[in-house]
């Protein structure tokens, strides 16, 4: 069984979806621990009611972002996870930290990439009148939403809607998505190889896998 950190900042309902499919069997992996940089994130509690061990690292304790980064790092290692799932985690890491678990840490996006890295991402797709939205999962490296593309989730924009109409859209996919890929990794069918995402027996295109959904 492979052992998984997730990091989270806010809400936590990837990280609910992830420990579901885990607690399920779905997922060949246990969640070893959940990390947040922000002692008030929701996503805590839900760690507490799935009874899974956290760790809050204040990045507003640090003199600086090598420091917390030490701190992770250091806190991570002791953990020695097979997989480092970034879910909602709001803090970019440094080269250092990223560099060294390159290949080991994934992240979802709410939008896709490369379209829209940062932040916003579903203001900017209303404010550009896009005709599609998703998400994006990468392979973490030291530039900003801009690793090796695992998976993309895709959907119409169909009716006038709202900001939030579209988060709870992107929301969907990812709770569908995420554990989805996380299994094929933790089942060995996704791995990456240099720069290059390589996966066994699974259906992709140009090196991606591409889901569409109707929402
Ligand atoms: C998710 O939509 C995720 O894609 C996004 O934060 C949300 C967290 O939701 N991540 C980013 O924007 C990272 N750049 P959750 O806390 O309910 O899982």
């Amino acid at each position: 069984m492979k052992k998984l950190i997730v990091l989270i900042s806010g809400s936590g309902s990837n990280l609910e979806a992830i420990s579901k499919a885990c607690s399920e069997g779905i997922i060949n992996g246990v969640i070893a621990s959940v990390i947040s940089n922000n002692p008030n994130a929701y996503g805590l509690e839900r760690a507490k009611k799935n009874n899974l061990s956290y760790k809050v690292i204040n990045h507003k304790k640090f003199e600086n972002r090598e420091k917390f980064d030490e701190e992770l790092s250091n806190y991570i290692s002791s953990i020695e996870p097979d997989l480092i799932i970034l879910a909602g985690f709001m803090r970019i890491l440094g080269k250092k930290l990223s560099d060294k678990y390159f290949g080991k840490i994934i992240n979802i996006h709410p939008s896709l990439l490369p379209k829209y890295p940062g932040l916003d991402t579903h203001e900017r797709v209303l404010k550009n009148n896009d005709s599609f939205h998703g998400i994006s999962i990468h392979y973490v490296s030291s530039e900003l939403d801009a690793g090796p593309l695992i998976a993309q989730g895709k959907f119409q924009i169909k009716n006038n809607l709202s900001e939030e109409e579209l988060k709870e859209k992107i929301h969907k996919i990812e709770h569908i998505l995420y554990p989805k890929i996380i299994k094929e990794i933790c089942d060995d069918r996704i791995h990456l190889e240099g720069n290059k995402v390589i996966f066994k027996n699974l259906k992709s295109s140009n090196n991606i896998i591409y889901e569409n959904y109707d929402l």
